[in-house]
């Protein structure tokens, strides 16, 4: 069971199953065999892949939070933005990734989860994102899923889930009685 304001990890090797455990819990794979028992559907979801793609801004009305944004996500010298438009999308990868973060910030979804979103973030940021943008989704009572290797900031999550082969080797919340 999880709970608002829960910032999940879950970790292992490469090809232990984590992203497509994550493409499961979010509906873009359908299981073959078993079951989902989630209460959330997929609408609740906002999710980053590794590979995601740029999202335009639907909205103007969200500009001035956009712009806090901007400044939260170091992209404020890059990037303007002005009736739910972004002055230019001419950006390094790492920077598309923030701009992707942005969008997901503004949909103000219940529960977010990161496919391994820091893995091209240089060093300053990374910090960024694991110490201040995560801990302010979990104060705003949002839970948050994270795939990572980033073994530095594992001891911020709340509850650690490790695969291995595509089942659950460890789930630390499994120590406390739920
Ligand atoms: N589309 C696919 N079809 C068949 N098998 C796949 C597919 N995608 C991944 N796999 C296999 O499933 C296993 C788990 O892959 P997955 O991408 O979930 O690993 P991961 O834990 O996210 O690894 P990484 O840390 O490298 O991101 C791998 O052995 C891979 O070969
Ligand atoms: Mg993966």
């Amino acid at each position: 069971m999880n709970h608002s304001g829960q910032l999940v990890l879950i970790v292992s090797g490469n090809g232990s199953g984590k992203s497509t455990l994550a493409k499961i819990i979010t509906g873009l794979y359908i299981p073959e065999s078993g079951n989902i028992r989630l209460e959330w559907y997929r609408q609740h979801f906002s999710v980053i892949f590794l590979f995601d793609h740029f999202l335009e801004l639907e909205t103007n009305s969200l500009d001035l939070q956009a712009k806090e944004y901007l400044e939260k996500f170091h992209l404020n010298t890059k990037v303007q933005v002005k009736n739910g438009s972004l002055s230019t999308t001419a950006l390094s990868q790492g920077q598309r990734k923030r701009l992707a973060l942005l969008t997901v910030f503004l949909e103000d979804r219940p529960i977010y989860l990161f496919d391994e979103w820091a893995s091209d973030q240089d060093p300053f940021f990374r910090e960024i994102f694991y110490k201040q943008l995560l801990l302010n989704l979990k104060q705003r009572g949002k839970t948050i899923i994270v795939i990572s290797h980033d073994d530095r900031y594992f001891h911020l999550a709340d509850r650690v889930i490790k695969l291995d082969y595509g089942k659950v080797e460890y789930d630390n919340a499994a120590n406390y009685s739920q």
